[in-house]
């Protein structure tokens, strides 16, 4: 009996310091917690991993949003290169009656403008400057009388590129023509209209006219 209390006590006093000695080392482990804890600590692993999903969401968006903005920039890029190299301009001599003969080669200024997008083309001068490097189509036209010599020609810097001549005659009153030519030109290369020494054309403000028109720049 004394031995079965014994047996009984030690066994009760086993089982109560394992108890303590469990708590113990519940709480001082750093993986395992109180209930509480446990819980918050599952609802914040809970939130961080959704604050990371929205991280990588917003990431992706903001890449996709820049990828877009460049897109839009380079297409703005592009229109206003578009505009940049629009360059026409049709231009008649304006005034009345003869110019010329002179005793020189002249430039011939067209001073009645019908339209001038880019301003490539100054009217004071007569002078067409390229703007930009590319593929451009210039014509010309002049009326005369018929009893003088008509000698023009499509200059670009110093060279002569097309040209057009009438002779002096008795029995026509008067003449018509005009020359074309597809030019590349460099930026600030001129194109201008030259009136030969002993020539002359008629001038008004829809008769003897100049035109240019960039194609394509290169
Ligand atoms: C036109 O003028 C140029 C330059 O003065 C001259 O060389 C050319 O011979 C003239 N054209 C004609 C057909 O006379």
């Amino acid at each position: 009996m004394t031995f079965s209390v014994w047996l009984l006590v030690c066994f009760c006093g086993l089982t109560l310091g394992q108890n303590v000695f469990t708590q113990t080392d519940v709480a001082t482990e750093t993986g395992s917690c109180f209930p509480d804890m446990c819980k918050f600590l599952k609802e914040f692993g809970a939130m961080k991993a959704k604050l990371e999903a929205v991280e990588t969401n917003l990431k992706e968006k903001s890449e996709a949003l820049e990828t877009r903005q460049t897109e839009t920039e380079n297409q703005v890029l592009e229109l206003k290169k578009k505009d940049a190299t629009i360059i026409a301009f049709s231009a008649a001599t304006g005034g009345s009656g003869h110019i010329g003969p002179f005793d020189t080669d002249t430039t011939l200024i067209y001073r009645k403008l019908i339209i001038n997008v880019g301003n490539a083309y100054n009217q004071h001068t007569g002078i067409f400057s390229a703007p930009v490097p590319g593929i451009y189509y210039f014509t010309y036209f002049y009326h005369a009388g018929g009893s003088q010599v008509v000698n023009l020609s499509l200059m670009k810097n110093n060279e002569e590129v097309v040209t057009t001549y009438d002779h002096k005659t008795s029995h026509d009153v008067a003449d018509n023509g005009g020359n074309a030519a597809l030019l590349q030109l460099q930026q600030g290369d001129q194109v201008y209209m030259r009136m030969h020494a002993n020539s002359h054309i008629w001038q008004n403000d829809h008769i003897t006219t100049f035109s240019g028109v960039l194609l394509r720049p290169l």
